[in-house]
């Protein structure tokens, strides 16, 4: 890896070069979408993805050539975002997968628009959770895309100092998993009644007064999903689905607390 690393926003002229770093070997391998789409597809895609001021890709590039891209994607709620990444083929190995990512969660535009940022790695893909490691995500459990185990990773952007305080209604061994969530991304706090946000997971119930709280309920029966939103502060379309109940329950953190502040 040269000294003269430099991060750029996608343009127009990506295109091909971003569809043949998909579909070489190197990266499908690591895909949960294994299916080779044509170009047209992926014009049509990119052309809508630069358009859409919600969504930022960018470039590497080391002493001028472009050696790595990385993007993100609004995730299930409002400030979350996922994202994916890949070295060109035949440069892995170089830090160049670090330091993209590095410096791309750094940017003026994801730490404006993002609270929370969320990947997914497929539990043999070794090189991509030693960069998510190295550069302070949080393992979130695991999950399940297309078929595959994938393990979860999150980072919070910024560091809240008035943590949201959250009521839970949950099972007991739901709980040491959420604490453990929220102690490591500082997102939240386990409130008690005061709490202005409730979130009742499974059949948990409650006979206190909620009018005037945001209500939330997560069904973690088979999968995870948020059935039911009430005073949710932004625009949310119902049921969603997450990976897991751990990345749930920090997007719905996160999110609250980015809605808050905007
Ligand atoms: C994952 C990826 C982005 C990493 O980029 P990279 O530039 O190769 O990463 P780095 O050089 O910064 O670091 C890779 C680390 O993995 C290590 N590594 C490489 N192969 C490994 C293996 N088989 N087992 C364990 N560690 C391995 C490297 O030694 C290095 O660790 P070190 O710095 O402690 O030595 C790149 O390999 C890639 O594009 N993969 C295909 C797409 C992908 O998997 N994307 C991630 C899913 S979102």
């Amino acid at each position: 890896m040269g000294n003269d690393l430099k991060l750029r926003r996608w343009r127009e002229s990506d295109c091909r070069m971003i569809y043949d770093w998909r579909i070489s070997p190197e990266t499908m391998r690591w895909c949960f979408d294994q299916q080779i789409f044509p170009y047209d597809g992926h014009e049509c895609w990119f052309a809508g993805f630069l358009k859409n001021s919600r969504r930022f890709g960018f470039i590497l590039e080391d002493d001028g050539q472009p050696v790595a891209q990385i993007r993100f994607d609004p995730a299930e709620l409002t400030g979350c975002y996922r994202i994916s990444l890949a070295v060109a083929p035949g440069r892995s190995g170089h830090g160049y997968g670090s330091s993209i990512l590095h410096l791309a969660c750094q940017s003026s535009e994801i730490r404006r628009n993002a609270a929370l940022l969320v990947a997914e790695t497929m539990l043999d893909n070794l090189p991509s959770q030693k960069i998510f490691v190295r550069n302070g995500f949080i393992q979130a459990g695991s999950g399940e895309s297309a078929g595959f185990k994938m393990l979860c990773w999150l980072l919070p952007v910024h560091s809240f100092a008035h943590p949201l305080p959250i009521q839970f209604f949950a099972e007991p061994a739901w709980m040491e998993d959420i604490e453990k969530i929220l102690s490591a991304t500082g997102l939240a706090l386990a409130g008690d009644a005061t709490a202005q946000v409730k979130l009742f997971m499974g059949a948990a119930v409650s006979d206190s007064d909620l009018v005037s709280s945001v209500v939330l309920h997560l069904n973690v029966n088979h999968t995870t999903v948020l059935d039911l939103a009430l005073r949710y502060p932004g625009q949310i379309e119902l049921p969603v689905e997450f990976c897991n109940m751990q990345t749930a329950v920090a997007q719905l953190a996160a999110s609250l607390s980015f809605l808050q502040t905007c």
